[in-house]
């Protein structure tokens, strides 16, 4: 099923002062984007490349469900605050799937999963101290979620774009290096695609004034620089 069709989103938003102004300024979103992404991260190609010690993976995916349970629940904040049903639907899907509703189970539970394979137990992983890294991460991208309705969908379109290709790298190494099976990542192959791809088009719907844009921007840039942060800080578990 192709997105527009899904969502309806073709439609032009009638705050729109530029198009060419806002074309350009998607160019410069997705070069942030591209120059973030978590392939570029030494700790995911680390695992990715069957590098990474089986503790530094255990480690590392609980600093990942950490932010995970700050940083999605925080998303549901959008919500609340959409402007109109077609992105209220929209970003629904995208929660209900975060829910376990759309036929796999809650993505919560599937990232717990994975340190649960390398040895951790329930009271490990939530009982972690995470990297301040991890919290500047999470806390930054909630902060946007509740900031504005335009800010959060930049730094949750951010966030979602920049791990887009990883989810199959990840899946891939896991299952090949280390023989484990992530359902997290299995999971995310496709979904995340499909969000990736609503949550570009929700940001050319809102994205349509120039002062909106400027905080917008501020927003994606925060979140990406932060998310890079934390898997930097990440490598500190290959050592
Ligand atoms: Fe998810
Ligand atoms: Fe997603």
């Amino acid at each position: 099923m192709s997105v527009g069709s899904q969502s309806n989103l073709e439609v032009a938003h009638p705050l729109i002062d530029d198009t060419d102004a806002l074309g350009s300024w998607l160019t410069e979103i997705r070069s942030i984007i591209n120059e973030n992404r978590w392939t570029t991260s030494e700790i995911i190609r680390a695992i990715a490349e069957g590098r990474a010690p089986r503790e530094a993976i255990k480690r590392w995916s609980m600093e990942y469900h950490h932010y995970s349970t700050i940083a999605t629940a925080n998303a549901f904040l959008l919500l609340a605050n959409a402007p109109d049903r077609q992105t209220y639907w929209a970003w629904g899907r995208n929660m209900a799937g975060e829910l376990g509703y759309l036929g796999e189970p809650e993505h919560l539970t599937l990232l717990a999963e994975l340190p649960k394979q390398l040895g951790a137990d329930d009271e490990q992983i939530t009982s972690i101290v995470p990297l301040p890294a991890t919290l500047g991460a999470a806390f930054t991208v909630s902060y946007y979620f509740r900031r504005s309705f335009e800010e959060g969908l930049a730094a949750g379109v951010a966030s979602e774009n920049m791990a887009v290709e990883a989810m199959e790298v990840l899946y891939t190494g896991l299952r090949r290096h280390y023989g484990i099976e992530s359902r997290f990542f299995k999971a995310h192959i496709a979904a995340e695609q499909e969000h990736a791809e609503i949550g570009l088009q929700l940001l050319g719907k809102h994205a349509g004034a120039a002062a909106l844009r400027d905080r917008m921007g501020r927003a994606i840039l925060n979140t990406c620089l932060t998310k890079r942060h934390m898997w930097s800080a990440c490598e500190i578990f290959l050592t």
